[in-house]
């Protein structure tokens, strides 16, 4: 028996800065045998890594739990410290009773959790200097050695830490963007081996960020060999300095003067090396400032890193002296540029999207970012230089002011997002499916940038909340989205208005409507639904229940009839032809319609799509409520989904001619996907929207992101996944194969190709929500909410005609699940994987074989036709039910081989 791996606290390995009471505890299981659960569990926690044995753990010892979970076990034990480090380890023993040993040892660091473990202040730099980034530095000595030493630090907008001329860790644009008026994050950082037995500095240098200035809260806790303890604190007396950075700003760029560096000033002996002038006019204390007022809170989630290094593919000349460097594909990020030349030459480099005809970068569609770094040089040896306090997106960069014809190598793309890990992996025999799964995730990568973005390039890159109600689920399933969007449902939160229970369009709020359109408001009980089904989170359901709650009693106070009259966006930028443009007036029953950017939808009605959200989420607010046990709520809710469903079918259907409103493909696909349509009609209204995309629009979709999200889930549903998969497949417009066509690699905002100003994002990632349907239909890879986080598994593959293979792996709470199909000569070979402690049950459609099927595995049929031959290691059952055969699987790999007969 194999003891448990891949130790998780609060869902990361060995982390830093636990802030929370109770911190959950989570492993994977390996084992030899086919479908094995686990039976029981024992935990244990101490506050010395020595100490952690049964007889000594002197935190916890949760004993012998009998249970099956595995996935967020909450600790129960004597109350945790602040500050303090504690070491864990569990074993398990399977559903026979066999024991397994203790698994290696994890640890967690709690971090400061009440105000009065902080001794902080919040400082700032009294000299007026708009745009510049500063320099904060503190010198002090340590007498011994340094046993352990850590930082906890908010330097807001940005803040790099340096200590004795390092950068403390390979963390950039940090740390994350939140309500700072509400909450404000700090890191935490293990520094120990950067600090001396004498004489030490810490140097952290400030950007604007978010927050538009900078200011800094800076606490180290030091534990000396010689049991001592020091700490060192932003309430200490701190110098500050401006640095090389005269100018930065998110969307506008960076300029940087080399000739303007103060060298050595992160490192011990500065004070000596320069004369006192210097000292005297350029360095001032720091003073104490009142801070953002928003509460403290550790960064648990990932944080922004340069992620990869990508090469240009090619660079150009297109006139004197300009050079523009193409990366091949649009990242978001920077460019790090090495360059000779001489002291006080300036370098611009300008970011883009695209280029104009003449092949200079065309910034037309950033509106009022500038997107240029500014690069002054010193005049020493070869200089690099890559931006600290900005960002852009980008395909292309102009270079201007290089002495000389650059070489390709001279300018790297650094590719910037918060460091979520990949959570899958998905291949098909079809390259255009594989290259709009390409683009779509490099695009989501560049928009999780500590809050989930609409874009990286224009002057927004907001977490508005409607692009996430639509592509959460996509982003769920390409990355480990757990902990960023816990964190992003805190800035929901502290966005919600307190008296009304209204929820903007944008969290942190920034632009856009207060209270938002119903399907962005929405996403406030969507995305903890999410979290839940994904990942079996229950502790963000009971957190923002009432905040849910109140966003659905907003909505209530809206609606009238149980229909929820107003609308700002319906559904968003369907093709332009679909869409009112700027100048036409919304129709009358869409007050406040959007139409100023022509993206408003104009056949389908904004007060359908309103209701829809409404309806959806009162119906998924009833099933969290069951979750949580408030059965008066869950009773109440559901009654009023029953309402808002029939109002919504009195008001748009029209029974004769199965169609809802005017018969759109959004106004048919949403019904539809609910199940709101009454029994006995499905098929017509499904026959409609076929009719639709097939005769009224030549084979092409017609929708706007709302639409395109349940479109092809639809169609596969009920049956209609050939349809399905040719809109996937598309080439022409509007289509993802037509972005394709046209030179993209990410997802655009418009089914268009644009370039000007306006709404023409070319990394959007709200169409790429079909990599879900990617996940969920081709692979057939789905959640369950019967046992939430994979606990259980439905695979149901869809083996289209044109496909060959599919391979899917998708990262789960308990281990990958994988589903891999191979058609060879009449007979289809699926390849199953569960993890330990899950089970699965793969449905198989007898439509995709006529004539019923044979099951083999290794040799040995288990099914045949009507009958369940071989009941092998792990197969629980086959069946037959509702023209599907049915395997009912537990934990390993399979690989079957599914004949027809
Ligand atoms: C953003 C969106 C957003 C929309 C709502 C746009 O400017 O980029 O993606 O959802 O506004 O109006």
């Amino acid at each position: 028996m194999q003891e448990p791996r891949d130790l998780l606290c609060e869902y990361s390995s060995d982390p830093l800065g636990i802030d929370v009471e109770k911190p959950r505890f989570s492993w994977r299981l390996e084992h030899a045998e086919r479908g094995r659960s686990q039976k029981a569990y024992r935990l244990i926690v101490a506050s010395e890594r020595s100490e952690l044995d049964p007889e000594s753990a002197d935190l916890w010892d949760s004993g012998k739990v009998v249970s099956e979970k595995s996935v967020n076990i909450e600790y129960d034990g004597r109350p945790l410290e602040s500050v303090e480090k504690y070491y864990w380890k569990v074993k398990w023993w399977d559903d026979k009773g066999r024991e397994s040993a203790f698994s290696e040892t994890a640890t967690f660091l709690m971090g400061p959790m009440k105000s009065d473990d902080w001794e902080a202040s919040w400082i700032g730099d009294p000299a007026e200097r708009p745009g510049y980034s500063s320099l904060f530095r503190k010198e002090f000595e340590l007498e011994k050695g340094v046993e352990t030493a850590q930082v906890y630090v908010a330097g807001i907008g940005y803040h790099e830490l340096r200590i004795n001329g390092e950068k403390a860790d390979d963390r950039v644009l940090d740390p994350g963007h939140t309500e700072y008026g509400k909450r404000v994050l700090y890191s935490t950082y293990e520094v120990a081996d950067l600090l001396e037995e004498d004489s030490n500095v810490i140097g952290v240098l400030t950007g604007n960020g978010w927050y538009g200035k900078q200011e800094l809260f800076f606490q180290m806790t030091i534990k000396l060999t010689d049991g001592t303890e020091k700490i060192i604190t932003s309430e200490q007396p701190w110098m500050v300095a401006s640095g090389p950075i005269l100018q930065n700003s998110i969307y506008d760029g960076e300029v940087y003067d080399a000739r303007l560096e103060k060298t050595g000033w992160d490192i011990p002996g500065y004070r000596d090396k320069v004369s006192d002038e210097v000292l005297r006019d350029e360095w001032t204390r720091a003073v104490h400032v009142e801070g953002p007022g928003g509460e403290l809170e550790s960064q648990k989630m990932e944080p922004i890193r340069v992620n990869e290094v990508v090469k240009p593919v090619d660079v150009s000349n297109p006139e004197d002296e300009v050079y523009v460097f193409d990366l091949g594909q649009n990242i978001t990020g920077w460019a790090e540029i090495s360059v000779d030349g001489e002291r006080g030459r300036e370098i611009n480099l300008k970011y883009g999207e695209v280029v104009d005809d003449e092949g200079r970068v065309n910034q037309d569609n950033l509106r009022s970012a500038r997107a240029k770094d500014t690069y002054i040089l010193s005049g020493d040896e070869t200089e690099k230089y890559e931006p600290r306090f900005t960002y852009h997106g980008f395909r292309y960069v102009e270079v201007e002011g290089l002495p000389e014809e650059p070489e390709k190598e001279d300018l790297l793309g650094k590719f910037v997002h918060s460091g979520m890990e990949s959570a899958s992996d998905f291949r098909t025999s079809n390259e255009l499916i594989n290259q709009i799964q390409e683009n779509t995730v490099r695009g989501t990568r560049g928009n999780l940038h500590s809050i989930p973005t609409d874009c990286p390039q224009r002057n927004e890159r907001l977490g508005w909340l409607g692009d996430n109600t639509i592509y959460a689920e996509e982003a769920i399933y390409n990355f480990d989205m757990v902990k960023f969007y816990t964190k992003w449902l805190k800035d929901i939160r502290d966005a919600q208005d307190e008296e009304t229970g209204a929820v903007p369009d944008t969290a942190p709020y920034r632009w856009g409507r207060k209270p938002g359109d119903p399907g962005w408001g929405s996403c406030y009980v969507l995305l903890p639904w999410f979290l839940y089904l994904y990942y079996g989170d229950t502790r963000v359901l009971e957190r923002h229940y009432e905040g849910m709650k109140r966003w659905v009693d907003y909505m209530k106070g809206r609606s009238k009839v149980n229909l929820l009259r107003y609308t700002y966006y319906g559904d968003w930028c369907p093709p332009e032809d679909s869409c009112l443009s700027a100048d036409e007036s919304p129709a009358e029953d869409s007050p406040g319609a959007h139409v100023g950017a022509g993206a408003y939808p104009k056949n389908t009605p904004g007060i359908l799509v309103s209701t829809w959200w409404y309806y959806y989420s009162a119906m998924i607010l009833s099933e969290i409520a069951k979750i949580l046990g408030k059965t008066d709520d869950m009773h109440e809710y559901s009654e009023l989904a029953d309402e808002i469903e029939k109002a919504f079918n009195d008001e748009f259907l029209n029974e004769e001619e199965g169609i809802y409103a005017e018969g759109s493909q959004t106004s048919l696909v949403l019904p539809l996907f609910l199940q709101m349509v009454p029994k006995g009609l499905e098929e017509k209204v499904v026959g409609k929207l076929v009719e639709n995309i097939r005769e009224e629009h030549n084979g092409h979709l017609d929708t706007g992101i709302v639409g395109t999200k349940y479109l092809l889930p639809v169609l596969s549903e009920y049956g209609r996944e050939e349809l399905a998969y040719n809109l996937a497949t598309q080439k022409s417009y509007p289509s993802w194969g037509y972005m394709i066509e046209n030179g993209a690699t990410t997802i655009w905002e418009r089914w268009e190709y644009k370039t000007g100003g306006g709404m023409n994002s070319h990394n959007h990632p709200m169409l790429g929500s079909i990599s879900e349907w990617f996940h969920k239909y081709l692979a057939g890879i789905r959640p369950d909410s019967s046992a939430p986080g994979f606990k259980r598994v439905r695979i149901e593959p869809s083996f289209v005609e044109d496909l060959d293979f599919v391979s899917d792996s998708v990262e789960t709470p308990r281990g990958p699940v994988k589903s891999i199909w191979k058609k060879n000569s009449g007979s289809i070979h699926l390849k199953v994987s569960i993890p330990v402690n899950g089970e699965a049950e793969i449905k198989l459609h007898k439509t995709d074989f006529e004539e019923g099927i044979s099951i083999v595995e290794e040799g040995e049929t288990i099914w045949k036709k009507e009958s369940l031959l071989n009941r092998r290691e792990g197969i629980i059952d086959v069946s037959e039910k509702e023209e599907c055969v049915i395997l009912e699987i537990g934990s390993g790999e399979y690989s079957f081989r599914i004949n027809e007969l």
